[in-house]
């Protein structure tokens, strides 16, 4: 099944409005592109950049989201609120927000069930760090995380998956396309394994230091459907680079 790319720009705690207008006005002349592009600003900039994007095809997302649909949580963002501001997607379970903020794989699950419930797209990140890398442990790792991450009941087409190994992110390191490959075919068999044949349909990202000079060989991979983009998703030239060079034949 051929499965349409989405590269998604997580932007994380950077960037002020105005550079933030400028990159969304690069992005939005860039014109059109047969991929679905999701940028993911600060919850501050969401309503701006929103506004931003109205009537284009590229698409707004949260960085993270609350379990619960509303109450005393200060601080926190409910996925009823991400939606209202016109949010399609929301990344949850993001390693930064794993390791520090010592996010559970069963509150990753809660808060892709909350996204779920308010309407939202859950982008669920799963990763190994070095050392489960080099112990062999990565898949066990992943395979781990992604089962107890996933809201039941979910269907294929209603979630994301993105694989970003902890180690490689914002490193300048990434795993071989071989791995990243391996990983990516590991995660789809136990998607499958729990809602049978709808896990073809399900789109498994890849991020950690996607440059535009890696992307073409890691974003074509036949089980590597987009990129969940950091540090390069800042710069208009390289995000869409990134993005173009991901619609080279998938095999
Ligand atoms: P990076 O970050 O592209 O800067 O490595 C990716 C991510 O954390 O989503």
């Amino acid at each position: 099944m051929s499965r349409r790319k989405l590269i998604a720009g997580n932007w994380k705690m950077n960037g002020l409005r105005e550079e933030s207008a400028r990159l969304v006005s690069a992005l939005l002349a860039k014109g059109k592109i047969d991929a679905d592009i999701l940028l993911c600003p600060s919850a501050t900039m969401l309503d701006e950049v929103g506004k931003m994007l109205q009537g284009s095809p590229l698409m707004l997302g949260g960085q993270d989201c609350h379990g619960a649909p509303s109450g005393a949580f200060t601080g926190d963002i409910s996925a009823a609120q991400l939606k209202d501001v016109g949010c399609s997607h929301v990344i949850v379970g993001h390693s930064e927000r794993r390791g520090g903020h010592g996010e559970t794989d069963g509150l990753v699950a809660a808060k892709a069930q909350a996204a779920l419930a308010a309407g939202l797209c859950p982008i669920v990140c799963v990763g190994e760090n070095e050392a489960q890398r080099k112990s062999g442990d990565a898949l066990a790792v992943v395979g781990r995380q992604l089962a107890g991450s996933l809201p039941p009941g979910a269907k294929g087409s209603q979630f994301v998956v993105a694989y970003e190994p902890v180690w490689a992110i914002g490193s300048g390191r990434t795993p071989t396309p071989g791995e990243v490959q391996e990983v990516h075919a590991y995660l789809r068999k136990i998607l499958t394994d729990r809602i049978g044949e709808g896990a073809h349909s399900t789109r498994i990202l890849y991020g950690g230091s996607v440059k535009p000079a890696n992307a073409g060989e890691l974003m074509t991979l036949p089980d590597v459907d987009g990129g969940l983009i950091g540090g390069a998703s800042l710069d208009a030239e390289a995000f869409w680079a990134i993005a173009l060079a991901s619609l080279t034949v998938n095999a």
